[in-house]
């Protein structure tokens, strides 16, 4: 099998794996009891809590737990909203993950205004329109750092400094860039900032919220007072264990393994674009993260690329994961101002660990006649 489909999901990476059985088997006290197998529990969490801190460039305190990326964004979203009821104000970007997007939609259900900042045609806001729309009244700005679908990183410091200047504070989605380029929340100057462990080979059901000191939120889940009163509910700790060990290997094999990765995409890219006539990228040509590659092939249907990849085991996305079930064009790929029957044509590869350069060459060489053999079913000449 080649699974290009990391943006979606990754393998949870075998130290993960042995590392979360062995406690399950080992581990059941509850981290909230005060007697040893419980205190232990906590000692463990507190050290993949420190972790994930460490890779995010922020301190222990500043991070909390939750059961996904998705409740992360929510918590981010309404618990800032919750802390700051004289504000009605929000501004996000029209590419958000849906976990941001629908947020905002619940939000203006609520009677607050948004604005969803528009984007040009490579996926990237532009100053000008956040500066303008931000008021008194603005409570939060969410604007994701790279974006799922076609890589596209966001200009966030600068993004972070504008808002600043009008007093509003700043969260960025950085699911689909923690691990994939370097994201230190400290140093971007953002307030909130969302990553999931199920990205970067760990388990599924575990994210994180960082929170700078001292930002005010108010609680996302109501009870006991887990991660300090503001997501009760007793923990997912074997999640929790298997989230710090996935951010210890990614921390291992650092950059040598991302530039790998970086050059397989490239390589796969330059391919098509060689290999394939009338094939167009999506996406920023610089500022991206490199290991998405995401490409329309005018005249064709997504679905019937994907259907004929996948009987030689190769697998490939149409977008978002979250809409694969749905008709719906991407909202992303209409953002950057593709036609509906163009958006319809746009498969998405994102490379990760378990790629070789045998898997670029087996898939630069059933790709093209795939694509070749779908085209001369449709009838349809690129060049003509
Ligand atoms: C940009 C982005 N944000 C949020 C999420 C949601 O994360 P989770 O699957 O942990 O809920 C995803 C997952 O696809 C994503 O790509």
């Amino acid at each position: 099998m080649i699974y290009l489909d990391h943006n979606a999901t990754t393998p949870i990476d075998p130290a993960v794996a042995e590392k979360m059985a062995g406690f399950l088997r080992e581990q059941f006290g509850n981290p909230s009891s005060l007697y040893p197998i419980g205190r232990r529990v906590k000692e463990l969490m507190n050290e993949a809590r420190e972790r994930v801190a460490a890779a995010l460039g922020a301190d222990r305190g500043e991070i909390y737990f939750t059961g996904s990326g998705t409740e992360a964004d929510n918590f981010a979203i309404f618990g800032t909203f919750d802390a700051s009821p004289d504000r009605n104000e929000f501004v996000t970007s029209a590419i958000e993950h849906p976990a941001v997007i629908e947020s905002a939609r619940a939000l203006e259900r609520r009677g607050i205004k948004v604005t969803y900042l528009p984007v040009d045609e490579y996926g990237t806001i532009s100053l000008d329109h956040l500066r303008s729309a931000l008021t008194p009244r603005t409570a939060l700005v969410s604007i994701m750092h790279a974006n799922n679908e076609i890589g596209t990183i966001q200009p966030l410091a600068e993004i972070v400094r504008i808002a600043r200047e009008a007093g509003v504070p700043v969260h960025t989605d950085a699911v689909q860039s923690f691990g994939k380029i370097d994201v230190d929340a400290h140093k971007l100057g953002v307030d909130l900032l969302t990553v999931s462990a199920h990205k970067i080979y760990g388990p599924k059901g575990v994210g994180a919220l960082y929170v700078r000191r001292g930002e005010a939120i108010a609680p996302f889940v109501h009870g006991g007072h887990q991660e300090r009163g503001l997501r009760a509910g007793t923990e997912n700790t074997a999640g929790i264990i298997g989230f710090g060990e996935a951010v210890r290997v990614m921390a291992d094999k650092g950059r040598k393994e991302r530039a790998r990765i970086e050059k397989l995409a490239e390589a796969l890219k330059r391919g098509i674009e060689e290999k394939i006539p009338g094939a167009r990228f999506n996406g920023h040509p610089e500022h991206r993260v490199k290991s998405t590659l995401n490409f329309a092939f005018p005249g064709l249907e997504a679905e019937a690329i994907l259907l004929a990849l996948a009987t030689k085991e190769i697998y490939v996305s149409t977008g978002s994961a979250c809409s694969e079930e749905s008709e719906e064009v991407s909202h992303v790929l209409r953002a950057i101002g593709l036609r509906p029957e163009i958006a319809r044509s746009c498969i998405r590869m994102s490379l990760g660990r378990s790629n070789s350069e045998e898997d670029v060459a087996v898939v630069l060489r059933e790709l093209p006649e795939i694509i070749a053999r779908l085209r001369s079913i449709t009838n349809f000449h690129p060049e003509g």
